[in-house]
């Protein structure tokens, strides 16, 4: 397999992407497992199956469609990406974010992402809302950073800052929309592992140690791109089971796909209240 998506790579499927696109959309969406069907309500959706974009890779998990949907939310542009891929699937880094890239060529300027994940905050329960208000690099910091190789200088610095990976204004905006919606808004930090294996209750211990709230297996990789070339992050978890820091039950995938046909209408209205707002 190929290892590092090249700039030259990436303006291919720019191109690819932009000879088919009627607007040019300001807001990327990323999806996450069983979250999929906000999609539905985009207005004037164009859809492209991401099988027909160079170099695009092909997710392989149940829950993931594997599409984008350009077209007007809250009569706002946007792009979503309904089923990105993750790392456990076998891609490379720079495969999992490259959506990220596109989108920033394209013009997105704020990206929102969304994920399920559990719940390691013992607060929280399955059906609940969090929004991410940091994350732990935790795959990042074992040397899975999509940035590692040379540093595409188009895009942002060798170096960049992380210190505020989450937009604060934009979480603002996501509170007072929660509040108005009549929806609880969780608050936390989200760890991002590699998976697919899910963790051992020490692991979970560990992570709760660690300070997180949620923990999953995507997200970080593509908010951490996004920071690269300076896009403002919105992202919110949505929390599909309850970690389970004694052993006492199993998480399976099914439970998470279940939990976001309840988060789904929930995380919706949040984000049509920040569109509006944006
Ligand atoms: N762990 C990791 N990833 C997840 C979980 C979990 O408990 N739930 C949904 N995605």
């Amino acid at each position: 397999m190929q290892e590092i998506i090249t700039q030259q790579e990436i303006n291919e499927t720019v191109s690819a992407l932009r000879a088919r696109l009627s607007i040019t959309p300001r807001v990327g969406l990323i999806l996450g497992s069983g979250l999929n069907t906000l999609a539905d309500s985009v207005s004037g959706a164009q859809i492209i199956p991401v099988r027909e974009l160079p170099h695009w890779p092909l997710s392989t998990v149940m829950g993931h469609s594997g599409q984008l949907v350009i077209g007007a939310l809250e009569n706002k542009n946007v792009m979503v990406l309904q089923g990105r891929v993750h790392y456990y699937e076998g891609y490379h880094m720079s495969q999992v974010t490259l959506p990220i890239r596109v989108m920033h060529k394209l013009g997105v300027d704020v990206l929102i992402v969304t994920n399920a994940a559990g719940g390691i905050n013992p607060n929280f329960l399955p059906g609940d809302v969090m929004l991410i208000t940091d994350h732990l690099n935790l795959a990042g910091m074992m040397g899975l950073n999509p940035l590692i190789g040379p540093n595409l200088d188009e895009f942002g610095p060798r170096f960049p800052d992380m210190s505020q990976a989450y937009d604060r204004s934009l979480a603002d905006i996501a509170r007072q929309s929660a509040l108005e919606a009549g929806v609880t808004l969780r608050e936390g930090v989200y760890a991002g592992l590699s998976g697919p294996s899910f963790e051992t209750p020490a692991d979970l211990r560990f992570l709760h140690m660690a300070g997180a709230d949620s923990v999953g297996m995507s997200t970080v990789p593509e908010v951490t791109v996004a920071r690269h070339g300076n896009m403002r992050v919105l992202g919110f978890s949505g929390i599909s089971n309850k970690a389970n820091l004694d052993g006492s039950t199993i998480t399976t995938h099914d439970e998470v796909m279940e939990a976001g046909r309840v988060i789904t209408p929930k995380m919706e209205k949040i984000i049509r209240g920040v569109l509006r707002a944006l």
